[in-house]
Parts: structure tokens; sequence; C-alpha cells
């Protein structure tokens, strides 16, 4: 299977979010719990150099608690601020506020020695699509201030919000694509949802989705599905339909329908929480 990006977005998106990060102190970068490494864009590195940093791995949720604690301390061990989040909850915003504080801990010192005070922190907001950017700004803002959807420089005039007397935050998220050389991590952003079904082949998708969780949790689709099989993707995705009782009108076991069966309890979580991705050893 082959993964696509839309490419066409990239390089004007890029261009306003060099624009937008001379106006900021903080970039706010979600990226996916569940795949942290293939969730985000390194070129934000480059673009973001001197500005403090804080990293949400959102949809914490969804995944595995405790890789999702090992990815914190290693992107905290590089000197990221790191909080682990479900964006759709008001819970964990306070920790956010703390964390924001704490990173532009020298900016707010530098302003007090020149003898300014009180002027507030400017956060951006970035990420790859569908990580939760505008499910953040909406539940952080505490109303429905930004609009969910995908179009970069939609306003012209820089709009910020204000969400208290201490954080600005502009009000459109910097939208990055990933990257992806490696179709491995086309592989996992497909299986999150973050690319369109309809340019994926959702039969071969579920059966990369098996192996992986055959390898890593090897009793999740037991536990979901009453699945014995261990070692065959195919006779575990057979054991679905079967167990689902996935038919075609003549009655055979429809694997289409238990692929994406499979595939849309995955992303809702109802197999379990999951990572499927650990830092890489340096
Ligand atoms: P974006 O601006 O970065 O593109 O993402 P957006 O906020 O639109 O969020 C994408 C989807 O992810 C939304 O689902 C949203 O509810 C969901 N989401 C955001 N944060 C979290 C989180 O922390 N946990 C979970 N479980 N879900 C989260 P949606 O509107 O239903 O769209 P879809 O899921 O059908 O794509």
């Amino acid at each position: 299977m082959h993964f696509q990006w839309y490419p066409g977005h990239m390089t004007k998106a890029k261009r306003q979010m060099q624009e937008d990060i001379k106006l900021i102190d903080l970039i706010i970068e979600l990226v996916d719990a569940r795949i942290p490494f293939s969730s985000r864009n390194p070129d934000i590195d480059e673009l973001g150099k001197n500005k403090a940093r804080l990293i949400l791995m959102n949809k914490a949720d969804l995944a595995d608690e405790k890789k999702t604690r090992a990815w914190s301390e290693y992107f905290k061990a590089k000197g990221y601020f790191v909080v682990c989040l479900d964006a759709r909850s008001k819970n964990g915003m306070k920790a956010i506020q703390n964390e924001i504080m704490e990173a532009c801990k020298e900016k707010i010192e530098r302003d007090r020695r020149r003898g300014i005070k009180n002027r507030p922190v400017r956060a951006m907001v970035v990420g790859i699509p569908n990580v939760g950017k505008s499910t953040f700004i909406n539940t952080y803002a505490g109303k429905a201030c930004a609009k969910t959807g995908n179009k970069p420089g939609v306003t012209k005039g820089k709009q910020w919000i204000r969400l208290n007397k201490n954080v600005e935050l502009l009000d459109t998220p910097g939208i990055l694509w990933p990257k992806f050389e490696d179709q491995s991590v086309g592989l996992k952003l497909a299986l999150i949802g973050s690319i369109k079904d309809e340019i994926l082949n959702t039969d071969e998708l579920s059966i990369e989705l098996i192996k992986i969780l055959l390898k890593d949790y090897p009793d999740a689709l037991q536990g979901r599905y009453a699945v014995e099989e261990k070692e065959d993707a195919v006779k575990v995705l057979e054991a679905v339909a079967e167990n689902r009782n996935c038919r075609t009108k003549g009655n055979e076991l429809d694997y289409s329908k238990a692929a994406a069966l499979v595939i849309d309890e995955f992303r809702s979580g109802k197999i379990g929480r999951f990572t499927i991705e650990m830092p890489i050893e340096e």
C-alpha cells in the first residue's frame, strides 16, 4: 500500500507559519499520543528555534498510559515542556497554564528587567491535521472561537484570543503536514484516521493493524473478539468476521466488513488503549 498526502497546500501553509511564528513567544505543538513521532513534522524544530516549546500529547485517552509516560520523559529530556491531554475535556487546562508560564519564564523575566509589566505571553497552536488543534483551542478558550477545519490562512488580519491576563493565543492554528518518505509513518497515520479513508485500502490496512496488535498487544484481539489465533493476521480477520457475524448477502464471510469494523473500533478506543510506536534509542 502506498500512502500520500495532499502536498499542494504545504508550501503555502509553511510560509504562513514562518510569518506567524515571528509574532509569538511560545509554540504549543499538538501530537497524537498514539504515534508521537509519526504525528510530528520535524520542520517545526527548525521553524521554531529560539521559541519556547510546549508539546501537548493529545488523545492520551486513546493511548497506552505507560508508553505515554515514556514518551513524555523522552520529550522532556529533549528540552520540551510536556502535558498529556484529552483536548475535549477541561481537565488538564490548569496544568497547561502552569507549563506555559514555566516555558516562558525567561521571556517574562526579560520583560520585567526592561520594566515591561504584565505583557501577555503570545502563543500559537500548531500540528498536523486532525490532532485536535481546534478542539484544544475551543476547550482552552472556553468558547467556540476556533472553527474546525483545515484551511490555513483564512484570517487576513491577525486575531488574538485573550485567554486570561497572562496568555494570548493566535486564533488560527498552524497546520503542518506530516512527512513521510518512510511509508511506515504513512501507515500509522492511516491507522489513526489522519488520511482519508477513500484513498486507502481498508482490507490491507486492517491486516497491517492486526499484525501490529499481535506483536505489541498480543491479548487485545482475543479480549475483544474472542480470537484464539496469535500468528496469522488473515486468520484473525476471518475469526473477527465470524465473531461479529460479518456476512455477504450470499452468507459468505465478509472480510471487508470485518476489516472496516476492526479499524473503526481501534480508532475509537473500543479494542483498548494503544501506542504503536516508541522513541528511537539514540
Ligand atoms: P484539527 O483541528 O487538528 O484538525 O483537529 P480537530 O480539533 O478537528 O479534531 C479532530 C477529531 O479528533 C475530532 O473528532 C475531535 O473531537 C477529536 N479529538 C480531539 N482531541 C481529542 C482527544 O483528546 N481525544 C479524543 N478521543 N478525540 C479527540 P470528530 O469531530 O468526531 O471528527 P472525527 O473523529 O470523525 O474525525
